[in-house]
C-alpha cells in the first residue's frame, strides 16, 4: 500500500513550453524583497508598480453593499453585467471620444493581464509571428508562447523616445499581430495620434492585428492625455485595447480592466475565456461601476501625486549627477545605469545589498532593456528622500 512518502516512481517534469520560459520577474524580485526584510532590513520598494494608496472608501463601500446581495453570489459568466459594459462606454466616451457598443465591442476582464494572456489563444496558430516591442512587461511572451505562436522581438531605441519606427514594421513580412504599449511600461514613453494613424494603415493594408496595451492610460503628467488607439478611424477594423481599473483606482489587487475594440477580436476573447474562467466576481464588477463613476477630482489628485514625486525623485537623482529624464506617463522612472556599473543586474544587486532599496533590473524587461533600470514613484516622499539619501552613499 503506498504511504503517499515513497519515493516517486516516476519524474514529474515541466511542459518544454514551461521550461522555456524564464520565472517570472516581479515574483523573484518579491522574494528577494520579502528576504530582505525577513532578515529585518528597512527596505524601500520600488520595484513592482503597486500603488501605495488604498482603494477609495466608495468602491469599497460598493463592494460591501454588494456582498449582501446574494444575487451577486452565483457564477458571473460571460460578458458581465451589462451595467458595467455600460459604464465602461460611458467612461470611453468622456475620456476618448469614442464610442463603443457594450454588447459587442466590450468585455469585462479579471485585470488586463489576464486578457493579454488569453487572447493569443484565440487568434494565434502555431508558428504564427508576433511582433513584441522590447522592452516589454513580462506577460506579452509567455502570453504568444503559450498559444505556440513564435515572438519576433522589435528593439526600442531612447533616441526615437523607445515609440518603433512605422516604416521596419511595414518592411517586416508574414507576422499575425503586433503588441504595443502605450503609456509603455516599463520605459514610460507615450505614443501620439499620428504614430497610430500610420500603424492602423499599415495594418489594414498588410492586415495584422494591433494588440494595444493601455493599463496606464489616466497616469500621465503636465496635462497631456494620451489618446487611444481606437480614437483613430478605421482602428476597430484591425485593433483591440486592454485597460484596467488598477492603477487609475488603486485597485490592482481586485483584479478587474476590459478588453474594447475589433467585435471579432473581442469575440475570440470571450470564447477562450468562456473555457478557462466563469468571469469577475460580480460584486466586483459592481465596484468597478462606482470606481468608473469617481469623481474626477480624485484621479487629479492620483496625478498631482505622482507628479510631485515625480519631479522630487528626478531632482533627487539630478543632485546625485545621474540625469535622468522625468516620465511623460506611467509611475516608471527608466534611467540609464548609473556610471561605474556594468549591466543592470549589478545594479539593482548592490542597490538592494547596499542600500536596501528594490529596483527593477532592465534586462527583465528583455534583451533591449540591458543598460536601464526601473524605479517606481509608488512610495511617498519621505521614502523617495530616504532613497536618495541611500543612493549618495553608493553612488
Ligand atoms: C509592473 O511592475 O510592471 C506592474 O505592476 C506589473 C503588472 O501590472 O502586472
Amino acid at each position: 500500500m503506498s504511504t503517499g512518502t515513497e519515493s516517486n516512481t516516476f519524474s514529474i517534469d515541466f511542459s518544454e513550453r514551461l521550461k522555456a520560459l524564464p520565472p517570472y520577474l516581479f515574483i523573484e524580485i518579491d522574494k528577494a524583497k520579502r528576504a530582505a526584510i525577513a532578515a529585518g532590513r528597512d527596505v524601500i520598494n520600488l520595484g513592482v508598480g503597486d500603488p501605495d494608496q488604498p482603494t477609495h472608501p466608495h468602491i469599497i463601500d460598493a463592494m460591501k453593499k454588494a456582498l449582501d446581495n446574494p444575487d451577486n453570489h452565483h457564477y458571473a459568466l460571460d460578458a458581465g453585467l451589462p451595467a458595467l459594459r455600460q459604464e465602461i462606454a460611458k467612461w470611453f466616451q468622456g475620456r476618448f471620444q469614442v464610442t463603443l457598443n457594450p454588447d459587442t465591442e466590450i468585455y469585462p476582464l479579471i485585470g488586463s493581464k489576464e486578457g493579454l494572456a488569453h487572447l493569443p489563444l484565440g487568434i494565434i496558430n502555431p508558428k504564427d509571428k508576433v511582433l513584441l516591442t522590447e522592452p516589454a512587461y513580462p506577460a506579452y511572451r509567455p502570453a504568444v508562447e503559450f498559444a505556440s505562436g513564435k515572438v519576433v522581438y522589435f528593439p526600442l531605441k531612447a533616441s526615437s523616445e523607445f515609440l518603433p519606427d512605422v516604416k521596419k514594421i511595414a518592411s517586416m513580412k508574414d507576422f499575425k499581430a503586433i503588441i504595443i504599449n502605450y503609456p509603455n511600461n516599463p520605459t514610460a514613453a507615450t505614443a501620439n495620434k499620428p504614430f497610430y494613424a500610420e500603424l492602423v494603415t499599415l495594418a489594414r493594408e498588410k492586415g495584422f492585428i494591433i494588440v494595444s496595451d493601455m493599463a496606464y492610460s489616466e497616469v500621465y503628467y503636465d496635462g497631456v492625455k494620451p489618446p487611444s488607439i481606437l480614437e483613430i478611424d478605421g482602428a476597430k477594423d484591425v485593433a483591440i485595447e486592454f485597460h484596467s481599473l488598477s492603477k487609475t483606482y488603486f485597485m490592482t489587487g481586485w483584479r478587474i480592466g476590459w478588453a474594447c475594440g475589433n467585435p471579432t477580436l473581442i469575440q475570440a476573447l470571450a470564447k477562450v475565456k468562456s473555457n478557462f474562467d466563469s468571469g469577475v466576481f460580480q460584486a466586483i464588477q459592481v465596484a468597478g461601476i462606482a470606481a468608473l463613476q469617481s469623481p474626477p477630482d480624485l484621479i487629479e489628485d492620483m496625478r498631482s501625486a505622482y507628479q510631485e514625486r515625480r519631479d522630487y525623485f528626478i531632482n533627487g537623482l539630478r543632485s546625485l549627477g545621474w540625469k535622468v529624464p522625468p516620465p511623460k506617463a506611467t509611475f516608471y522612472v527608466w534611467a540609464k545605469i548609473p556610471k561605474g556599473f556594468s549591466n543592470s543586474m549589478e545594479t539593482a544587486k548592490a542597490f538592494l545589498d547596499k542600500a536596501d532599496i528594490v529596483a527593477t533590473p532592465g534586462l527583465g524587461f528583455g534583451g533591449a532593456g540591458e543598460g536601464f533600470i526601473r524605479m517606481t514613484l509608488t512610495v511617498s516622499k519621505e521614502r523617495i528622500n530616504q532613497a536618495i539619501d541611500r543612493l549618495r552613499k553608493i553612488l
